[in-house]
């Protein structure tokens, strides 16, 4: 009993006067944020990240995420709070490992834990008395415990008692200017007692608020729980829009009206469907997990299947302008305004306008776009350059689609200059709103 009390307060003395090391493995826009926070608390961080190019960049002093500056990282490496490696079997060395590592779905929309299992395996391979491992990745409600804990307690040591296992899922927003790593509240739950509290007092200097859960369960639906509730309510507002559309009734309208109610409403905006790493995928591991269990998630996919309809319903609204004009979409120019999955953000991962672009040169429409956080757009089949937006450009296009909503595009000139404009953010109404209260 002893030893259980002091490999626990061993650790969490180290945490207490920063002399723990704290491990982060995977480099992305999770670990590297969480990374400089452990780092600006006072602890000395070492990231692990299997992409030779993330931990060149990230060691030269330089930022591939948006959200970090690389004058930050430049400092924690010039300091000696921050050093990059590939090399796995360091895992030994920091006290905390933290696992920030991607977790897609698979072809067939199952959840791909392949990265997940891969860290865990490394871990596992230097896993040594008095460490605290914890998983941040968004997951399904039972893989800490079913997947990391076999795997760990695979090498002969005893959770909470040799070593500490938790969940703690990662909430950031990129381009959120307001809520950070740093002031979000986090949601901590461990495999025992022990484990939460050990994880608690590793987070408490990093993070302004911690909040406790009673199991690696909760907190791992806490998380789904979240992406799922902004699914939902994204779906709704979608399928308002279509209804909207259907009555001549303007969405917008409806939404800001309703949003003037005090209690019970809480105002969701309609768009081109949902993009990102998390809303279009998330709901689908928790879909997966209750399918094993004989139930099905029913909000969960209409949910989904409304949002993932959106681009196909806004090509049709292009081709609908495009047939008042008198033209067909084939041959038809189109230019797409934003293509990053929202705005003022860089990230195309699962972005709609991938969607309403594909759809628009399926239809034989000449499609480019212009997004000044996007120079390069890469996907599959997809590979154009980001092209100026000016009165040429604007003048140029039969239809101009507003898909991403960022905030240093120029709408008065949109509107001033483009012939036809599809307007899936209400991003003009916005703007000229903006204009007349300056
Ligand atoms: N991006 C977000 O906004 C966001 C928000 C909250 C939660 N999440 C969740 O956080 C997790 C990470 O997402 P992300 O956006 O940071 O991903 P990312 O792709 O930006 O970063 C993941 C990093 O992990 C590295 N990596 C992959 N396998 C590895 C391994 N075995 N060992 C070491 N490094 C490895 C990759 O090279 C990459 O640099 C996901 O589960 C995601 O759902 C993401």
């Amino acid at each position: 009993m002893t030893a259980v009390l002091s490999t626990a307060d061993s650790l969490v003395a180290k945490a207490q006067d920063r002399s723990a090391v704290i491990g982060i493995v995977g480099l992305g826009y999770v670990g590297l944020p969480l990374a400089v926070e452990f780092g600006r608390a006072g602890f000395r961080v070492l990231g692990f990240d299997v992409s030779a190019g993330v931990v060149d960049v990230l060691n030269q002093g330089r930022s591939h995420v948006q959200d970090v500056s690389s004058p930050e990282v430049a400092a924690l490496v010039k300091a000696g709070k921050f050093a990059a490696t590939k090399d796995l079997a360091r895992l030994r060395e920091p006290d905390v490992v933290s696992i920030c590592v991607p977790t897609p779905l698979s072809k067939t929309k199952d959840p791909d834990v392949s990265y997940v299992l891969a860290a865990t395996n490394s871990v596992k391979q230097s896993l040594r008395r008095g460490q605290l491992i914890v998983l941040e990745s968004t997951t399904y409600p039972g893989t800490t415990r079913e997947l990391m804990l076999p795997a760990l307690e695979g090498t002969g040591l005893k959770v909470g008692e040799d070593f500490f296992l938790a969940f703690s899922p990662e909430r950031v927003d990129p381009g959120n200017p307001k809520w950070n790593t740093h002031n979000t509240p986090k949601v901590v739950g461990g495999i025992t007692e022990a484990c939460r509290r050990v994880a608690m007092a590793v987070y408490e200097p990093a993070i302004e608020r911690l909040v406790p859960v009673s199991s690696t369960e909760a907190a791992e639906l806490v998380k789904i729980l979240e992406n799922t509730f902004r699914s939902v309510n994204i779906g709704l507002v979608n399928e308002m829009a279509i209804v909207c559309d259907k009555l001549g009734v303007d969405v917008w309208e409806v939404i800001e009206a309703a949003a003037t109610k005090p209690f019970g409403f809480m105002k969701f905006t309609p768009g081109p469907g949902v993009g990102g790493h998390c809303i279009p995928l998330d709901p689908h591991y928790l879909a997966w997990k209750m399918r094993t269990l004989n139930y099905r998630t029913r909000f969960i996919e209409l949910a989904g299947e409304i949002n993932a309809e959106m681009p196909e319903y806004w090509v049709g609204r292009v081709v609908d302008r495009l047939n008042e004009q008198g033209r067909a979409t084939r041959g038809s120019k189109v230019l797409v305004v934003g293509v990053a999955y929202k705005k003022d953000i860089d990230d195309i991962r699962e972005s709609p306008a991938l969607d309403v672009i594909r759809l628009l040169q399926r239809r034989g429409a000449s499609v480019s776009y212009h997004d000044p956080h996007v120079r390069r757009l890469r996907d599959e089949d997809i590979d154009l350059a980001s092209v100026p937006l000016n009165s040429e450009t604007l003048a140029a296009a039969d239809c101009v689609v507003i898909v991403t909503d960022h905030s240093d595009i120029d709408y008065a000139l949109v509107e001033r200059c483009a012939r036809v404009v599809v307007d899936t953010r209400n991003a003009l109404a916005k703007a000229r709103r903006h204009g007349e209260e300056q």
